[in-house]
């Protein structure tokens, strides 16, 4: 239920951040300048797993969110009273790690007696953009390309989104991390897979990159590409144990990986016929990405936002998308609930199928 407070033109806003593995706070105000940002990785904690475990996800939240606000708080110098109103990324991620972080958001609103904002986990990954440029971005394609996602929408505001096709299998960040594994390289697996493909010949092999002869399609795939770095990888088991021989395959994962994002957003972006682009998540911080999706969008004539590499991986600093629900008055009791799946239509934030 929408809640009326008085609002203030330039709010200062607490926004926490922990739909999956990074623990992250950061105080904004509405002219989107940054106060203080915090983000505590897992990395290490799910490392000898090869993926985020969600339970340990869950309980590692639990311990360092009040030190991540705490540290955030003072970095920006303010107290929690000066707060304007507290804002949770309530969709969509893991279960339990989003509970920890509305529980603590729930509760600071509470105690302050502050608003309460709900944030969309995917159209803060498109507003680190507008954090980063401070442009007019919307309408525009956004694409999402991070570990739990690979999709596109029709921005019309930034919290007005429509789904358009997404990935009919893995996601792109998923499939760098299985990847990655399966050349013996630590998680997360697209830093991995980006640093050892440095030295390695991205034409070695020639990997799948599916659905681009299909340009009425606006979906991805990315589980063949996959299976063609295990079928390589079975079929020559000397590859594995040859530093030069896991850099070829990481290269060329990489290149049909980067290929396909970028084939299939152009087409997608042709589709449509829109002629701006943002692209928000961890995938987007990979730079032979950038340079390929930079390069075809300069030739195709399209207004390109690539978040900046720090602000594609998880961090509560796209949050500052709640300065719009804050200015849209759209704010939330504690009834607030959180939303683990795949959002599809999203107006005002919230989802509509
Ligand atoms: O956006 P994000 O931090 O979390 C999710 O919302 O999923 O994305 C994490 C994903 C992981 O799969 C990670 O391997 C991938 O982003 N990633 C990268 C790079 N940095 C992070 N993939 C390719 N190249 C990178 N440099
Ligand atoms: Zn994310």
């Amino acid at each position: 239920m929408p809640v009326a407070y008085r609002t203030l033109s330039v709010p200062i806003i607490l926004t926490i951040e922990t739909t999956c593995d990074e623990t992250a706070a950061a105080v904004i105000d509405g002219s989107l300048n940054v106060l203080g940002s915090t983000v505590a990785s897992q990395e290490k904690l799910h490392q000898k797993f090869g993926g985020v475990v969600p339970e340990i996800a869950s309980r590692a939240h639990l311990e360092n969110l009040l030190p991540v606000i705490d540290e955030t708080f003072h970095k920006a110098g303010i107290a929690p009273a000066d707060l304007d109103a507290v804002a949770v990324a309530n969709m969509p991620g893991l279960a339990g790690s989003l509970l920890v972080g509305l529980a603590a958001a729930k509760t600071l609103a509470q105690v302050l007696r502050k608003p309460l904002i709900a944030v969309n986990h995917l159209q803060a990954h498109i507003y680190a953009c507008k954090v980063a440029f401070k442009e007019n971005l919307f309408p525009c394609l956004g694409l999402i390309v991070s570990g739990g996602h690979t999709s596109l929408y029709r921005c019309r505001t930034p919290i007005d989104f429509m789904f358009l096709g997404g990935t009919i299998d893995d996601a792109a960040g998923e499939a760098f991390d299985k990847a990655a594994a399966m050349l013996a390289l630590p998680y997360p697996g697209g830093p991995s897979i980006q640093k050892v493909a440095e030295t390695g010949n991205p034409k070695a092999y020639r990997f799948p990159r599916p659905l681009l002869n299909e340009p009425e399609r606006m979906e991805f795939s990315f589980s063949g590409l996959k299976t063609a770095v295990r079928c390589v990888l079975e079929k020559d088991k000397s590859l594995a144990a040859s530093a030069a021989a896991r850099a070829d395959v990481a290269a060329s994962f990489q290149e049909a990986a980067a290929d396909c994002l970028v084939a299939k957003t152009l087409q997608a972006l042709k589709l449509t016929a829109m002629k701006t682009l943002c692209v928000g998540g961890g995938v987007g911080a990979n730079r032979r990405f950038r340079k390929k999706l930079t390069e075809a969008a300069r030739q195709a004539d399209i207004r390109l936002y690539i978040a900046p590499i720090e602000l594609c991986t998880d961090n509560a600093v796209m949050g500052a998308i709640a300065a719009e629900r804050y200015n849209a008055g759209l704010f939330e009791d504690l009834s607030l609930d959180i939303h683990a799946g795949l959002l599809r239509e999203t107006r005002n934030g919230k989802c509509l199928s």
